[in-house]
């Protein structure tokens, strides 16, 4: 029987944005320790996953070897580690014959770092020997060769699952790849490499705003990895954890766990926002409202008709904004009364009626909102005059 995959979002850490290719096993096992120890386990983070550079090359059967230096335990072992944490363990490839950033002899088919030519014994080896449970699998490669990426990721998805149908699979394209990955991957980017500016997270939330209909139980678009606690303001990481949350992203963290700031904690582990990322609608929030730099964005919670909505009330500009949220606009009827919860002030008011609710909002700031209204019997997005 199969064991099921999360169908929810992925939460975890990943190596890349902090480390790049520097890593070593210290590192993993040092952010391991910390996921563990810090809170970031209770509040639902899991997996720990290996980004690029812990190749070292093939033997002479052609068998994936880690790098003898940075990873003198090899790979199994650290998978073992990790799961003795109570911890999942994520590992990285490339559909072609390198990967982006580890190369090694490129010109010769065959003695790349990429799966091209290794696929199942690569993937025996990652998935099944060493026993890593998340696959993350990159495109510099398949570029490189001019593959078909339809043809390749599903060709890969297809010895996965027949090797391990548990393992969680990550396409790494650096747009939505088509309505292929659904049927495919867990989860697909959709951007190049976020950076730790308030200028690529909005980007990023753009690329993803029409994406919303792929996103649902089991298969999400991936904003790419979190740089909440690598250099922007307090608000500004509030507000790039919010919208990934809002918008179904996997949350992996890409700051080094051993040395968080409590605010970088507190907002990493935020339950309000953590439960609306795993509501198990699965629902990617869309945006309801455009005023160049205020928008409002929305998604239903547990179902459709539930009458519980999240709202985003987002300002994009560098001056404080007041925003003004007309119940009505998502689909609550004032008159009946709702209960709103503010996901960051961490306030409950019951008994509301008033048919608007005004926000002061810093500059990149956002505020979050759980309504639960008194059984409405609307959808969400009846109101949205016709708009896609
Ligand atoms: C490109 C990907 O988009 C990044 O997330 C990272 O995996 C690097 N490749 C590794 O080389």
């Amino acid at each position: 029987p199969e064991t099921p995959r999360p169908r929810t979002p992925i939460m975890g850490w990943s190596s890349w944005n902090n480390y790049h290719v520097n890593i070593s096993e210290e590192i993993i096992q040092s952010q391991a320790d910390a996921m563990a120890a810090s809170g970031m386990k209770e509040a639902g983070y899991s997996y720990i996953n290996i980004d690029d550079g812990f190749f070292g090359g093939r033997n002479e059967n052609g068998g994936l070897l880690a790098h003898k230096k940075r990873f003198p335990s090899g790979m199994k072992a650290l998978a073992d580690y990790i799961h003795k944490k109570g911890l999942k363990a994520g590992i990285y490839s490339d559909a072609g014959i390198n990967t982006c950033a580890s190369y090694w002899d490129q010109d010769t088919i065959g003695s790349g770092m990429g799966l091209y030519g290794h696929e199942w014994s690569d993937l025996n080896l990652m998935l099944k020997e060493w026993g890593y449970d998340f696959i993350k699998i990159d495109w510099c490669g398949g570029q490189w060769l001019d593959l078909d990426e339809e043809t390749r990721y599903t060709l890969l998805g297809k010895m996965i699952r027949s090797i391990r149908p548990d393992v969680v699979y990550n396409i790494c394209r650096w747009e939505f790849p088509g309505k292929w990955a659904l049927t495919t991957a867990d989860s697909w980017r959709i951007s190049g490499d976020i950076t730790n500016t308030f200028e690529s997270v909005m980007h990023i939330v753009d690329r993803n705003a029409d994406l919303w209909k792929y996103s649902g139980p089991g298969h999400v678009n991936d904003m790419d990895m979190l740089q909440v606690g690598r250099g922007m303001g307090y608000e500004e990481d509030k507000t790039h954890f919010s919208m990934w949350c809002m918008l179904n992203s996997p949350l992996l963290a890409g700051n080094d766990l051993t040395k968080m700031s409590d605010e970088t904690l507190e907002i990493l582990t935020n339950k309000e926002l953590i439960s609306i990322n795993q509501d198990p609608l699965v629902y990617q929030a869309r945006k309801l409202e455009d005023h160049g730099d205020l928008e409002l964005w929305t998604r239903p919670l547990g179902s459709t008709m539930s009458g519980r909505v999240a709202v985003a009330l987002l300002n994009r500009s560098d001056k404080n904004q007041t925003m003004t949220l007309e119940l009505e606009k998502v689909a609550i009827i004032p008159g009946e009364g709702y209960v709103v919860k503010d996901c960051w002030e961490h306030t409950t008011s019951s008994g509301m009626t008033k048919p608007t609710l005004s926000y002061e909002i810093p500059p990149h700031g956002v505020v979050v909102l759980k309504i639960d209204g008194t059984n409405p019997p609307f959808n969400v997005f009846q109101f949205e005059n016709g708009k896609k």
